[in-house]
């Protein structure tokens, strides 16, 4: 969702911000923005609504200079997408500017008792009333802004990081954060960098710190770090290295990062599990399971929260503890979990996934889980995200930065973290018998080259593409593990192409959806060699007998179900725990080429964010 950047140094900050912005870009927005105090002393907003390059273009004929800046990407919540609701905010006397991730929800009430002290509102947004509160009180108490700050964060309510940026003090930026993540980079000549992620501030330092909830910091041009609480409480973060490279950044080349994110998943996974499976591939280990052995081996019952492509790996991680470690599993949206008022007891084990580590929901939900006193195991890729910070431990996917907006390694990252998982426990357990895990862990290792060959359908698909840029519906069946992949594959059509699509479990078809069937609906089956494998074959006949034009994922070396579908994509065989690893590639290639035969902005899909950091 939106974005912040900030800079203070002794370089122009113009280039640093709108560089910052474009490497947020992915994370969602509808409209751009920056303050800079020039050369001249004067406090500069320019906004405009839609992309970051339209800013650009506002920006041409505008005094961009000096060195202290703070720049923002918007994504609506209060207030539709336009220049005036964009950020930032200008106090009302023009001193102050602030930008804002979150939202702010007693902001109606704060506002009314500002209107009634004759304080005028430019926007409709929520944000633009912690600048007018913030200067009320400094007028108002004769303080100055840190103490101001202070004090209006005591006022409000909901979640947000903060930036302000203050023309009598050219050389200071002020942050707060509150459930909304905000990191500081260390220049080496005494500059700050300030983002919402490390991707704006990795090509200029290493050094990071990633501030807590109630954290204030105060960067001061040439000064140490200072970082206090709304109470004044000196506060120590801990500086820390972020190991984010440029390449990982940056399309390599790919016309889109989604493209290259895809083509990256077996490098990512063998990262995965790098210093995780030993070189005889016969043993996992994870420090995690080492440290909390108790906790996880003696669950009484693993639930599972997550959203959207997190969730469809949970619903796969629910097959592997169950059939595995003999452990019941309930695998909850995070969005309901929160206000069902749920039964947890604390011998349950919660596991969060999500990439970001910054989903609301999912956030919430750890909240809930953790104060009805249960032991929360975070899976995450972004290192030092909320989610892990918030949760007793866990396990990071390490699949690198993923910036296309539909997930995909972070997706096979995720379930390869859950397959290690529940292989640890199970033999922990002794649920399984020790070969059986043996050979499970070396079929593991095994999956990125798996991966590789799948990868070579890319071809094939972008060939096939073409045939369903005109569907209205899709419809995708699978069974057992592959009917997560199922949904997965309906997500990613949705996401990207904007054509409606369903993921179904291929059982359930006759039950209703197999009243849509009709020629001009693609049916996209996951019809891998598995326990289910002739049931689905019948499934493919139902969809066939009803006219409907059936694609289908087979297992090489399969001669059965060529005489039944349209087409076919050929994978290699695995075992079936680990078929979705293999069986998301050929759906995350379909779901990309039909939306580049579209024209669709793949990486960018409308109203869609990258981290959903509100409810
Ligand atoms: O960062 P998270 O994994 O918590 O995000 C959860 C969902 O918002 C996310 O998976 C979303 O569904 C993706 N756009 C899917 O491609």
């Amino acid at each position: 969702m939106c974005g912040i950047v900030g800079y203070i140094g002794t370089k122009r900050a113009y280039p640093i911000l709108i560089k910052g912005l474009q490497r947020l870009e992915y994370r969602g927005y509808d409209s751009a923005g920056v303050a800079m105090i020039s050369e001249t002393g004067s406090l500069n907003v320019y906004k405009a609504k839609g992309k970051v390059s339209d800013l650009e273009a506002f920006c041409q004929e505008k005094d961009i200079t000096g060195c202290a800046g703070i720049a923002h990407t918007r994504w609506a919540t209060h207030g539709e997408p336009n220049s005036t609701n964009a950020h930032p905010h200008y106090s009302a006397s023009g001193r102050l500017a602030l930008i804002h991730n979150g939202i702010i929800e007693n902001y109606l009430t704060l506002k009314e008792k500002l209107i009634e002290r004759g304080i005028q509102f430019r926007s409709v947004t929520d944000s633009e009333v912690l600048v007018q509160l913030v200067e009320y009180i400094m007028q108002n108490n004769g303080i100055e802004l840190l103490e101001a700050v202070q004090v209006a964060l005591h006022q409000v309510i909901g979640a947000y990081a903060i930036a302000i940026l203050d023309r009598e003090h050219p050389d200071t930026i002020i942050c707060a954060r509150q459930s909304s993540p905000l990191v500081v980079g260390l220049g080496d000549d005494g500059a700050f960098y300030l983002a919402s992620d490390a991707s704006p501030i990795a090509e200029y330092t290493d050094k990071v710190v990633y501030l807590n909830d109630g954290d204030i910091a105060v960067l001061q041009l040439g000064k140490e770090l200072k970082v206090v609480n709304m109470d004044n409480e000196t506060q120590h973060p801990k500086v820390k290295q972020i190991d984010v490279t440029l390449g990982q950044l940056e399309k390599g080349g790919y016309p889109y990062f989604m493209l290259k994110e895809i083509f990256e998943q077996p490098g990512c996974l063998r990262d995965c599990m790098r210093g995780r499976i030993n070189v005889d591939a016969d043993r996992i280990t994870l420090s995690a399971v080492i440290d909390y052995r108790e906790k996880l081996v003696s669950a009484r019952r693993i639930i599972i929260v997550a959203c959207g492509t997190s969730w469809h790996a949970g619903l796969i991680g629910k097959q592997l503890f169950e059939s595995l470690c003999r452990i019941p599993v309930e695998v909850e949206y995070a969005s309901e979990f929160r206000y069902r008022d749920p039964v947890i007891y604390p011998d349950d084990v919660v596991v969060a996934i999500s990439q970001s580590g910054e989903t609301a929901d999912t956030l919430a939900a750890i909240e809930l889980a953790r104060k009805a006193g249960a032991f929360v195991f975070g899976v995450c890729n972004a290192i030092g995200a909320s989610i892990p910070r918030q949760t007793s431990t866990g396990v990071y996917i390490h699949v690198g930065p993923e910036i296309g907006v539909a997930s995909t390694k972070a997706f096979t990252g995720q379930v390869t973290v859950l397959s290690m998982l529940a292989l640890c426990i199970a033999n922990e357990r002794r649920t399984i018998p020790g070969e059986q895990y043996k050979e499970m862990v070396k079929e593991l290792t095994q999956i990125p080259d798996k991966m590789e060959q799948a990868l070579k359908t890319n071809e094939q698909i972008e060939r096939l593409a073409p045939i369903f840029t005109y569907a209205k519906n899709c419809l995708y069946l699978g069974r057992g593990y592959n009917f997560p992949v199922a949904l997965e594959g309906a997500l990613k059509l949705k996401e990207i192409s904007y054509i409606h699509a369903e993921g179904y479990p291929a059982a359930e078809m006759k039950h209703g959806p197999i009243a849509l069937i009709d020629s001009e609906m693609p049916v996209f089956v996951i019809a891998t060699r598995d326990r289910l494998y002739e049931k689905v074959i019948s499934n493919i006949q139902e969809v066939r007998a009803r006219g409907g034009r059936v694609t289908a994922l087979v297992t090489e070396g399969d001669t059965q179900i060529q005489k039944f579908a349209d087409h076919i994509i050929t994978l290699p065989d695995t075992l079936e725990c680990f078929q979705p690893l293999i069986a998301s590639i050929p759906l995350q290639l379909l779901a990309y080429h039909i939306a580049v035969c579209k024209g669709k902005d793949v990486d960018r899909p409308r109203n869609l964010a990258k981290s959903v950091t509100v409810e």
